[in-house]
């Protein structure tokens, strides 16, 4: 692995990076890519691996295969934690403390200047709760506890493993806030998150994990690409041999009973021409409409067997997840 310094441009860089519990690989063949200044987005299911990927980042697991650089050193050495503050899962604090009380205990361990206190707990808006004793906060409140400490070195990296998960709505919303600030400037911010709306509204760029591979990586108006057309017609088959026939169309496809048709880049497809086509040939046009670009639908694309890299066993992981495992997603080309 290149040895980069403090000013290069990846913050996070893993080659090959590999983890195995006995029969599962829970990462496989890693190669991630953070630069400095971003949040990125690593998205994935439920199982897909971005825990124990974060946890080697940070050297509290050892990977079982691959190299890691963080802020230009090993996972775990002196030099990237003391720049680095995480999140992982549920942070634990002393129930019968105050949250002011929490940090103070973790800034004497962690040799930080007792100043930063009252700092980090107004950027996450505790200031005026920091009296209060742990076990009374609310989730979000106690989960901007946990983003407080991750906090409390002034870390060039901040990250954070699913933040927003149990909050409610409004909760949600004011830790995706918070995270776009905090990600401003100088900071790098990896964010893990299995909701594809809230990378797409909260990072830059962003890894796609499934079954511990990464899947696409890119910017996030990369990741979205084109548009797509989505079509119910009867007889289905008949409809998608017609869309195939359109000059323009890279693929159709059927999506829970639905023809999914997207085209190629720069091509446009009428709505209007593409039912009159149908309407022509005798097919029975139930809806028409327009499916704006979204990670979604790229997580569609990917789950889609025949499009997906190297790995044919997956959405059939056996964690599953929620987003993907209930889509019956089926390409009859
Ligand atoms: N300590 C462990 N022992 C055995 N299997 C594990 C352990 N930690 C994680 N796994 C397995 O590794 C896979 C990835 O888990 P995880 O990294 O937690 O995924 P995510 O954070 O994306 O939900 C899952 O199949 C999980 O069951
Ligand atoms: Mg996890």
């Amino acid at each position: 692995m290149p040895d980069h310094t403090n000013h290069g441009p990846h913050v996070i860089e893993t080659r090959d990076l590999t983890r195995r519990y006995g029969e599962i690989t829970a990462v496989d063949t890693l190669n991630l890519t953070v630069r400095r200044g971003e949040v990125y987005g690593f998205l994935g299911p439920n199982g897909a691996g971005k825990t124990t990927t974060l946890r080697m980042l940070l050297g509290l697991i050892r990977p079982t295969s691959g190299g890691i650089a963080v802020l230009g050193s090993s996972p775990g050495s002196a030099g990237s934690l003391a720049r680095t503050g995480a999140m992982i899962e549920t942070p634990a604090f002393y129930p019968h403390l105050s949250g002011g009380d929490n940090l103070r205990v973790l800034a004497r361990y962690a040799a930080v200047d007792a100043s930063r206190i009252d700092l980090v707990l107004d950027q996450v808006r505790l200031l005026d709760r920091a009296g209060d004793v742990f076990r009374e906060y609310s989730l979000g409140m106690k989960q901007r506890l946990g983003v407080a400490a991750a906090l409390l070195k002034d870390p060039e990296l901040l990250i954070l493993d699913e933040p927003t998960n149990g909050l409610d709505p409004a909760g949600m919303t004011e830790m995706r806030a918070l995270i776009r600030e905090l990600g401003q400037g100088n900071r790098t911010v990896l964010l893990s998150s299995h909701l594809m709306h809230e990378v797409e509204q909260t990072c830059d760029r962003a890894g796609i994990i499934a079954a511990g591979r990464l899947v696409a990586e890119g910017t996030i108006d990369d990741l979205l690409g084109e548009d797509a057309l989505v079509v119910r017609a009867e007889p289905t088959l008949d409809a998608m041999a017609i869309a195939r026939d359109i000059a323009g169309v890279r693929r159709a496809s059927l999506v829970r009973g639905a023809i999914r048709i997207k085209t190629l880049p720069g091509a446009e497809l009428d709505p209007a021409y593409l039912n009159a086509r149908l309407v022509g040939a005798g097919v029975a046009v139930r809806e028409l409409r327009l499916e704006r670009a979204s990670l979604e639908s790229v997580f569609l694309d990917l789950t889609n067997p025949n499009e997906l890299p190297a790995r044919g066993d997956w959405p059939g992981h056996p964690d599953g997840n929620d987003t993907i495992h209930d889509e019956e997603v089926a390409d009859v080309a």
